[in-house]
């Protein structure tokens, strides 16, 4: 009797095993079934990036707004449809959804049928940092692709750039990151832009004080107030780093030392009396590989976030919509 238990638990356990394994992500999924994948996916974007040289920061902040709804499941790219508003509504941040279409083109080309939207995206993201000049990392595979979207999540999904320190952190936190992954993903702002009106508060009236932010740096402050003059454009677009713009490298965190970060969410990271960051923007500065390290980890643990796995979701045929 009791030998049949044991006998059981170990089948269980065998079951469980076998369950549990086949919803692991990895970096061989696509070995015997597309194992180009990757080098498709570049060759793209490295078309691209000819024509737009910021389409790498664009590409990585597609991934990140894939994740953090719901998990990275492509849901970011599906448009609005009967059943769901899509993700991208009341949002007009997000570009490079032509990109990833030339890029899931190319894919079916060479294995139809075989690769996520998802997945495109991780490879995609982490081309962008390797084409830029960062690191690269092996990239976890065999996500699925979701048939449904929720563009009511996005509201409380995505930390506003005006946010306090902690409710970025607590934000973060909830999704299972760390102080440490905090600040290494904030270091993505190395590269892109940004619409004047995410910082135009900094420059003129800065939490309702009518003065700008003080911890700006103030020549920085002058160059960004002629970037954005107080009733322009507020859809006109100025660098992260004013420096090397599209490059990946660990100028983001030497500029937060000049006082020179863009976003107030940026320079918060450093400026924040007493902050959990200070000691981890230091250390990233001063070290590129310990940044670039640290970045690598913290994106892979970005594409960990709930994927569907196994014969959850689907592999969608165009990124756009839900198959029929
Ligand atoms: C810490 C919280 C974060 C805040 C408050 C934040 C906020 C922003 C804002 C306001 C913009 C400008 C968007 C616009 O003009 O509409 C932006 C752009 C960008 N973000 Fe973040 N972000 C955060 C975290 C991240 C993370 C985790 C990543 C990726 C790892 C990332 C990657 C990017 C990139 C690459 C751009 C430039 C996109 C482009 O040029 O097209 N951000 N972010
Ligand atoms: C893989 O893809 C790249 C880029 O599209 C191409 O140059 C290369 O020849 C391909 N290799 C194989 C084995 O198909
Ligand atoms: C809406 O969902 C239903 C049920 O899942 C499905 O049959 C239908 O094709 C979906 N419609 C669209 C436009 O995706
Ligand atoms: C979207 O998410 C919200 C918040 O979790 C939830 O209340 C709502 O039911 C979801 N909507 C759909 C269509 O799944
Ligand atoms: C988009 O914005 C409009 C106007 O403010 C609002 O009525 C609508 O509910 C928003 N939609 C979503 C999905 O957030
Ligand atoms: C600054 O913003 C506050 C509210 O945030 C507002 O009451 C005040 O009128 C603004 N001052 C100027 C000079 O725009
Ligand atoms: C505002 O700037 C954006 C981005 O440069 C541009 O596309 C748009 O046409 C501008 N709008 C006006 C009214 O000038
Ligand atoms: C992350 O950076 C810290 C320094 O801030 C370094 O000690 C650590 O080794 C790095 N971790 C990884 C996994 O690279």
């Amino acid at each position: 009797m009791a030998f049949a238990f044991f006998s059981l638990n170990v089948e269980l356990c065998i079951l469980a095993f076998v369950v549990c394994s086949s919803a692991q992500l990895s970096p061989t999924f696509y070995q015997n079934t597309c194992p180009n994948v990757s080098s498709i996916v570049g060759q793209v974007l490295q078309q691209a990036l000819q024509k737009d040289s910021r389409m790498a920061a664009s590409l990585i902040h597609l991934f990140f707004h894939d994740c953090f709804v719901n998990g990275c499941d492509g849901s970011v790219l599906l448009s609005n449809s009967a059943n769901f508003t899509g993700e991208q509504t009341n949002t007009s941040s997000l570009r490079g959804f032509g990109v990833v279409d030339d890029m899931k083109a190319a894919v079916e080309n060479e294995c139809s049928a075989t690769v996520s939207c998802a997945d495109i995206l991780a490879i995609a993201a982490e081309r962008s940092v390797s084409m830029s000049g960062g690191p690269s990392w092996n990239v976890q595979l065999g996500r699925r692709d979701s048939t449904t979207a929720n563009a009511t999540l996005v509201k409380t999904a995505f930390a506003s750039p005006t946010d306090s320190l902690s409710t970025i952190i607590t934000k973060f936190q909830k999704l299972g990151f760390s102080v440490t992954d905090v600040v290494a993903l904030s270091g993505a702002h190395t590269i892109g832009r940004a619409r004047c009106q995410t910082f135009s508060s900094r420059l003129y009236n800065f939490s309702g004080t009518a003065k700008p932010d003080p911890t700006l740096n103030s020549c920085y402050l002058s160059t960004l107030q002629s970037a954005c003059p107080q009733n322009g454009n507020m859809s006109s677009i100025t660098s992260f780093d004013p420096g090397t713009p599209n490059t990946f490298d660990n100028n983001y965190f030497i500029n937060l030392q000049n006082n020179m970060g863009l976003l107030q969410s940026d320079q918060e990271l450093l400026s924040t009396t007493g902050a959990s960051t200070i000691f981890t923007v230091n250390e990233f500065s001063n070290s590129q590989a310990n940044f670039f390290s640290n970045f690598s980890n913290s994106m892979i643990k970005m594409g960990n976030i709930s994927p569907l796995t196994g014969t959850r979701g689907e592999i969608r045929l165009n990124c756009w919509k839900v198959n029929g």
